[in-house]
Formats: structure tokens, C-alpha cells, sequence
């Protein structure tokens, strides 16, 4: 089965907003994991507005699930990362101010460049999956700069869902079957919510991990976060 990983940052944007500890995202975490997620996602970004370094690395001790690292590889997150040693860091290439991720890597383009920051990570067991648009030449040059997974940007997967379910799919099959034609793991996160979400893993059930934070957390405002997880965990079955 798929497996879910919570996106924790917008808990840390919600207790950022007074200073103080509530809520109290560690605790969060835990409650995340005995409640049925798979894992843990943060995205620290380099002004510290959700999760902050000092967040990862008391996260990084308490995480019993499999713990994922996202952001853009400038040195300060290559040596956080490495330090910490998570099971698995994502590349995205986002710019400091980007209020959220919205578009994959040019792999082609970066091919040197991500070749020479995913060994550093292979090298020291980290697992590197690479955020790419639902596009099958970004993977292949995924491949060739030899990440173990893509992650799908589902943005548009998400916002097509709504209009015409069917092309929404079809958007995203090209790029799906070249991850595993090439034996690439396949994950897959943003956008991604309760009514979204089943029909994406049906689709594509070689689809390893979805991390979702947004929808989630919005919808654990009205049904608590034990139930939510429930609810992500049942769309997840196929
Ligand atoms: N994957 C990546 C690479 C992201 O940057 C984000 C947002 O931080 C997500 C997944 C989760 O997206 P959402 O918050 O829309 O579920």
C-alpha cells in the first residue's frame, strides 16, 4: 500500500504565530505515527517560517516512522541533512520567498549539478527522491543523475481533478510508467486531499508514498487528527 507521510509544517506556521509551544509540533509528530502515518515530512526553508533547524533535529530523535527532508539543496540544507541523516531527503527547487512549491526540477538542465548533491546523499544512506513535474524526460534525466525516487508535483493534477478527472490521470501517465519502466520509486504530494487522493493511487498503485500537508491539516480542524489520518489511510487502499 502507498504509504502517508504528514506534512508537519503548517502545525509549525500555527505555533510560529505566537512564539510560544502550542501546538506542540514534536508532539504532534508522535501523535502522527501512533495514529496510522507512514511518516514525517518537513520543509525547512532557510527563513525558518514553519519548521525551524532546531525542529528537525529534536524530530529526527523522537521519529519511529520514516522521516523525509525537503527543500532546495543550497549548502546550509546539504550540511543540515546530512547531519541529521533522515531516511529520506527531497529536492525541490524552490526560492527562498516561494510560499509554496510549485514546479519540479529541469533535471536535463540540472544534471550535473543535482548528479553531484545526490551521491553526496546516496553516499551517506540517505534515500534522494527528486520533485519533478508530471513530465517522463524530467524522470529519465532523474534517473540518469541517480536519484532512488521523483516525486510528482500533483499541483495540476489536483487543480484538473476538479474540472475532468479522467485527463487529470492521463496527465500524470507518461511520467508514472517511465518511473517504473526505469525502476525509479515513485512518490507523490501536493494538492493532494480526501477527494483527490484515491483516484491518483488507483491509477498509479506503484505509487510508493504521498506526503500532504495543506489539505490535511485543514481537514483535522473538523475531524481531529486521529480521524483524518484514518480517512487519508482508507483513500489509500486500493
Ligand atoms: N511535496 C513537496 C515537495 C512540497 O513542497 C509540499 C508542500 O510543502 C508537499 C509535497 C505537500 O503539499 P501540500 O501541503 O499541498 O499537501
Amino acid at each position: 500500500m502507498t504509504r502517508l507521510s504528514v506534512n508537519i509544517n503548517k502545525v509549525a506556521t500555527l505555533r510560529n504565530a505566537r512564539g510560544g509551544n502550542l501546538p506542540d509540533l514534536e508532539q504532534f509528530a508522535r501523535d502522527c505515527e501512533a495514529y496510522g502515518a507512514s511518516g514525517i515530512t518537513v520543509h525547512p526553508r532557510p527563513d525558518e517560517r514553519h519548521v525551524r533547524r532546531q525542529d528537525v533535529y529534536a524530530l529526527k530523535s523522537l521519529i519511529t516512522t520514516e522521516f523525509n527532508i525537503e527543500g532546495n539543496p543550497e549548502q546550509p540544507f546539504i550540511d543540515l541533512v546530512l547531519d541529521v541523516r533522515p531516511e529520506q531527503v527531497t529536492l525541490v527547487p524552490d526560492a527562498v520567498d516561494q510560499l509554496t512549491s510549485n514546479h519540479g526540477w529541469d533535471t536535463r538542465a540540472h544534471l550535473a549539478k543535482l548528479t553531484t548533491i545526490i551521491q553526496l546523499f546516496k553516499r551517506a544512506g540517505i534515500r534522494v527522491s527528486v520533485f519533478v513535474d508530471a513530465d517522463p524526460v524530467m524522470v529519465e534525466y532523474a534517473a540518469k543523475a541517480g536519484a532512488d525516487r521523483v516525486e510528482l508535483y500533483t499541483g495540476p493534477y489536483a487543480d484538473m481533478y476538479d474540472k475532468n478527472p479522467v485527463q487529470a490521470i492521463d496527465m500524470y501517465r507518461l511520467a508514472a510508467e517511465k518511473a517504473r519502466e526505469l525502476g525509479l520509486g515513485l512518490n507523490a504530494g501536493h494538492d493532494l486531499n480526501l477527494r483527490n487522493l484515491h483516484a491518483f493511487v488507483a491509477a498509479f498503485p506503484w505509487v510508493d508514498e504521498v506526503s500532504i500537508g495543506h489539505a490535511l491539516i485543514a481537514d483535522a480542524l473538523y475531524l481531529g487528527i486521529n480521524e483524518t489520518i484514518k480517512q487519508y489511510n482508507n483513500a489509500l487502499s486500493i
